[in-house]
C-alpha cells in the first residue's frame, strides 16, 4: 500500500520521546543467531522494516522465529540452508555479515551480492580480500558470492579501512572456529562492542572492541543468552534535528550519552543547549540557529555519516552558511534536490555541501530517496511553512519506528495516508 506522511509545519515540540534499540547493531545480532545452538532472547529490538527482512532471512535458513513487541526469540533448528535467495538479500546491503555467519557454521555459503544502493556502489573487497586470508575459497560471479573452507585459520589481518560491516563480518566467521584471530584497524563503532558483548555472552572469545584491534579466540561452541538491544544513536541524534529545526525544548529518553558525544558539538555550536541526566538528553534551540562552521563526516568516534542529512536539513534555516563535508559514501546528498524544492539554498560540490542558511522553508511534494535523506525531508517538513507531502516512506521506514506516532505525541502536525 502506497503511503505519504503528511506534515503541517512550524509547530513547537515539546514533551518526551523515547529511542528504541539500534538497528545497526540489532541487524549483525540477528545474523550472529545462525552460529547459536540454543535459543536467544533479543530485548529492545526495533519493529523496522530492515529487521523484518532479516527475520524472514533467518526463517528462509531454517531458524524458528517467534516475536512479540520488541522481543525476538531465535533458535536454530540445527539444519541450515548455505543460501539466501535474491529477492530477501536484495532488499538490504546489511545481509552481507550472513557470509560470515554461515561459512562459520556450515564451511560454505552461497549468496546474492547486495549490490549498490541509494548512497553509491558500496563494494565488499575488503570483506572478500579478509576472507580469503583466513582461508576461505571466494568464487564470485553473475553477481552471487560462494564462500567455501574446510578450515578457517587464523590471521593478523589489517583492514585498508576501518569498515563496520567487514569488521562484523571477520568477527562472526572467526568467533566459531579453532584458531586465534586479530584485526587491526578494525571499526570502532559502538555496534561492534555491542556484537562483542552478545556473542561474549554466548560463550565467545572475543576482546579489543571499541578499539584498534580485535582479539578473537575462536571457540567450539556458542549457546543461546538473553540480551537487550543498546540504544540508536542514530535515531537520538535525529531527534535532536527536529527539536533544533523547530526550536523546540524537549527530552530524549533511553540513550546512552557517551555515543551521542560525537555529534554534540554541531548542536552546541548551532546553539543549542543540552543537558544530559543518566539515559536522557535534554534539548534546548533557540529561535533562529547558528550556522555550523564545518562538520566533516568520520568514523567512529568522529561525527557520524548517517547523522549528517537531518543536520543538513536544520542548517538550511541557520543563520549564515555551514559547510558539511561527507568522507564516507558517495550519494550521501540525495535529498538535497528536494530540499531545495522546498526553498534551501544547498550546492553540491563533489562531496561538500554548502548550506546558505534562508529565512523560511516550505512545504512541497517530495521523495524520501534514502533513510537518512528522508528523516531530513521530516525535519524541513517540520519546520516549513505550509503542507510537506513526503512520499516513498519504505525508506524511512527501514530505520525510525513510529515516527509519526512519536513526532504527533511531541506536539507535531504529522499523519501518514494513504496515497
Ligand atoms: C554501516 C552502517 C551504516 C553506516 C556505515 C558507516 C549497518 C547496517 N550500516 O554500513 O548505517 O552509515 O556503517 O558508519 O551497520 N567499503 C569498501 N569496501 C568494503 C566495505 C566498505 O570500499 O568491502 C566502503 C563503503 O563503500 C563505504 C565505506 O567503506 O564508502 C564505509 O562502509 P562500511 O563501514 O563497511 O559501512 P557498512 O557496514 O556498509
Amino acid at each position: 500500500m502506497l503511503e505519504k506522511l503528511v506534515i503541517n509545519g512550524r509547530k513547537q515540540l515539546c514533551g518526551e520521546v523515547k529511542i528504541h534499540g539500534a538497528k545497526n547493531a540489532a541487524l549483525p545480532i540477528l545474523c550472529a543467531c545462525v552460529l547459536c545452538d540454543e535459543k536467544v532472547v533479543l530485548k529492545n529490538c526495533p519493529k523496522l522494516s530492515d529487521i523484518d527482512n532479516t527475520i524472514e532471512i533467518l526463517e528462509y535458513l531454517g531458524c524458528k522465529v517467534t516475536r512479540e513487541e520488541d522481543r525476538v526469540e531465535i533458535l536454530n533448528s540445527g539444519y541450515l540452508k548455505d543460501n539466501i535467495p535474491k529477492n530477501l538479500m536484495s532488499k538490504m546491503r546489511s545481509s552481507i555479515v550472513f557470509l560470515g555467519a554461515l561459512t562459520a557454521k556450515l564451511g560454505r555459503a552461497n549468496l546474492f551480492l547486495p549490490g549498490g544502493c541509494e548512497l553509491g556502489p558500496r563494494p565488499v573487497d575488503i570483506h572478500i580480500k579478509s576472507f580469503e586470508k583466513l582461508n576461505v575459497c571466494i568464487v564470485e560471479q553473475r553477481g552471487k558470492i560462494a564462500c567455501s573452507t574446510d578450515k578457517i585459520k587464523g590471521a593478523s589481518i589489517n583492514l585498508p579501512f576501518p569498515s563496520v560491516g567487514a569488521t562484523e563480518n571477520i568477527m562472526l566467521l572467526t568467533a566459531l572456529s579453532d584458531t586465534k584471530t586479530l584485526i587491526h584497524n578494525a571499526a570502532r563503532e559502538p555496534e561492534i562492542i555491542e556484537l562483542q558483548n552478545f556473542l561474549n555472552k554466548c560463550g565467545a572469545d572475543i576482546s579489543g572492541a571499541g578499539g584498534n584491534c580485535i582479539v578473537i579466540n575462536g571457540v567450539k561452541k556458542l549457546h543461546g543468552c538473553y540480551h537487550s538491544i543498546l540504544p540508536d544513536r542514530i535515531e537520538a541524534s535525529t531527534y535532536m534535528s527536529f527539536a533544533a529545526a523547530t526550536g523546540s525544548t524537549i527530552s530524549i529518553k533511553n540513550i546512552c550519552n557517551e555515543h551521542i558525544e560525537p555529534v554534540v558539538f554541531a548542536f552546541r555550536e548551532a546553539g543549542c543547549e543540552m543537558n544530559f541526566v543518566k539515559n536522557e538528553l535534554k534539548i534546548s534551540s533557540p529561535k533562529k540557529l547558528n550556522r555550523i562552521a564545518h562538520i566533516k563526516t568520520l568514523v567512529y568516534p568522529g561525527f557520524p555519516t548517517d547523522s549528517g542529512m537531518p543536520i543538513i536539513a536544520m542548517s538550511a534555516i541557520a543563520n549564515g552558511t555551514t559547510i558539511f563535508e561527507e568522507t564516507i559514501f558517495q550519494n550521501r546528498y540525495n535529498a538535497i534536490g528536494a530540499l531545495n524544492k522546498m526553498g534551501a539554498n544547498i550546492k553540491i560540490y563533489d562531496r561538500i555541501a554548502v548550506v546558505e542558511g534562508v529565512e523560511n522553508l516550505y512545504g512541497a511534494d517530495v521523495e524520501a530517496t534514502d533513510l537518512r535523506g528522508g528523516a531530513a525531508l521530516v525535519c524541513a517538513g517540520l519546520m516549513a511553512y505550509g503542507t510537506t507531502n513526503i512520499t516513498q516512506l519504505h525508506h524511512i521506514d527501514r530505520g525510525y519506528e513510529n515516527i509519526e506516532y512519536n513526532l504527533s505525541l511531541l506536539g507535531a502536525d504529522i499523519k501518514r495516508e494513504k496515497e
